[in-house]
């Protein structure tokens, strides 16, 4: 975060991720901080761009640099499928097997050398701490709570917080699984990730009108010290691998740090939705901004408002740019056969719509609850080969009416019934229509099993 206004804060709660201090630092830096036994605090500085950049100073009770061994671990560089086909593709996030750790069994998503993005629904606690030096992190949190532990301090995450870690921030995530399951959408971003420049004025303050504000970011409130010696291990992610450092004591012992580079987040439904009387591009939706691509968010919100607005979306070409969408709702006021935890990717070169019907059933509606967060490339990406086993293969083609007609009819019989979907249904030549569905999931197994007669379409 390179907001850099000299700031005094008198309300302890606003949270502000520009200048901000915890424990205990000396009045000068660079000058005599003495540990209770007389030794020195050892002062280090941390950051963007060596001693330029966005920074921060932190005073370890142990030097950081006490390594007792180091090794290279393993190999994490990215695997591109090897169908390049130009079309639009989705996957089920759902179908992956899940579990394991937050930080090393992410599965990989799209990628190119500025973003790249995983996806992991970890179920542990790690026992090693975890810094990436490569990459600049945005995760967002589609399920879960708990706490991020880092060297700043703890900080508290919940379900629809974006957790940016900037790089060299080491971290431990500790999930609480007795709240639910976690999901996680990892952006790593090779360059640093910051508030869109257009929504700060010259002097990096966040302007009226931007569409969230510093009082809506949460930053590490409780600094812990641990002084303890013996082997802690700490894994690092650089030049695409895996680096394993065992320091001779445990990395959390800062009594105190103070600047404007930390751990922070942004709860989606803090953004505060722009709309207008007809619709409103995608720009309005952008949350952050990296070298090469954005992150938008799509919140709930009113639609349009002039009567004859059209609240979807119209066709688009993606001209100089990739489209990643993370559905985090079951709803999606353009898709048809959403489900959460569902990834569509749209790539520059061809042009995409919305679904056939969505159009027309948008109009007069007063307002979607719909979630999802998106990541625009400004450079092509490419489709990680982990995906394959859970890529619905007919996406390219859902936008074919007469594949819909399947579709509205079941999703009529789930009582989500919209003006398209009721003409469907009364022209549905399905014969077992007359028995009616309780609700989506079992439509859709309903359909799996074959009963609707074409299984692919709602999917
Ligand atoms: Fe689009």
């Amino acid at each position: 975060m390179t907001v850099m206004l000299h700031h005094h804060r008198s309300e302890p709660e606003v949270h502000v991720p520009y200048y901000h201090s915890l424990g205990r630092v000396p009045q000068k830096r660079h000058t005599v901080h003495r540990r209770p036994d007389g030794g020195l605090y050892s002062e280090q500085l941390v950051g963007h761009e060596g001693f330029t950049g966005t920074s921060a100073l932190l005073y370890h009770v142990h030097p950081p640099t006490t390594v007792k061994s180091v090794r290279r671990l393993r190999d994490m560089a990215l695997e591109a499928d090897t169908d390049e086909t130009l079309k639009h593709r989705k996957w089920f996030t759902s179908r992956l097997t899940g579990g394991g750790s937050p930080t090393l069994d992410r599965v990989p998503l799209l990628f190119n050398s500025d973003i790249a993005m995983y996806y992991v629904a970890p179920d542990e606690i790690d026992a090693h701490f975890y810094r990436n030096a490569q990459a600049d992190e945005v995760v967002y949190v589609a399920k879960g709570q708990g706490t991020l532990e880092t060297q700043f301090g703890d900080l508290p995450y919940r379900a629809g917080d974006y957790v940016v870690i900037h790089r060299g921030i080491m971290h431990r995530w500790k999930l609480d699984n007795a709240a639910g399951p976690t999901n996680l959408l990892v952006h790593e971003s090779r360059s640093h990730v910051r508030p869109p420049k257009r929504y700060r004025n010259e002097f990096g303050q966040l302007i009226e009108g931007a569409p969230y504000s510093e009082r809506d970011f949460g930053v590490p409130r409780e600094l812990k010290t641990y002084d303890e010696l013996g082997d802690f291990r700490i894994l690092v992610k650089q030049y695409d691998a895996l680096q394993e450092y065992i320091l001779d004591h445990h990395p959390f012992d800062v009594v105190g740090w103070d600047g404007c580079f930390y751990p922070w987040t942004f709860n989606i439904h803090d953004f505060e939705p722009i709309v207008g009387r007809v619709h409103q591009p995608p720009p309005v939706h952008q949350t952050f901004q990296g070298d090469g691509f954005v992150i938008c968010s799509f919140c709930p919100r009113p639609y349009d408002f002039d009567p004859n607005a059209i609240p979807a979306p119209y066709n688009h070409s993606n001209v100089d740019s990739d489209e990643v969408i993370f559905y985090a709702s079951e709803d999606f006021m353009s898709r048809k056969g959403i489900e959460f935890g569902a990834i569509t990717h749209h790539p520059d070169g061809i042009p995409h719509g919305p679904h056939p019907g969505r159009a027309e059933a948008s109009i007069g509606q007063k307002e979607t609850k719909e979630v999802a967060v998106m990541m625009d490339s400004f450079r092509p990406l490419k489709v990680a080969k982990q995906l394959a086993p859970i890529e619905d293969p007919t996406y390219h083609t859902s936008w074919i009416e007469a594949q819909h007609a399947m579709v509205s009819f079941c999703i009529g019989w789930c009582g989500h019934q919209t003006p398209s979907c009721r003409r469907a249904c009364s022209t549905c030549p399905i014969s077992d229509a007359a028995t009616p569905h309780s609700s989506g999931s079992s439509c859709r197994s309903d359909i799996l099993a074959g009963r609707s007669g074409n299984a692919s379409v709602c999917l």
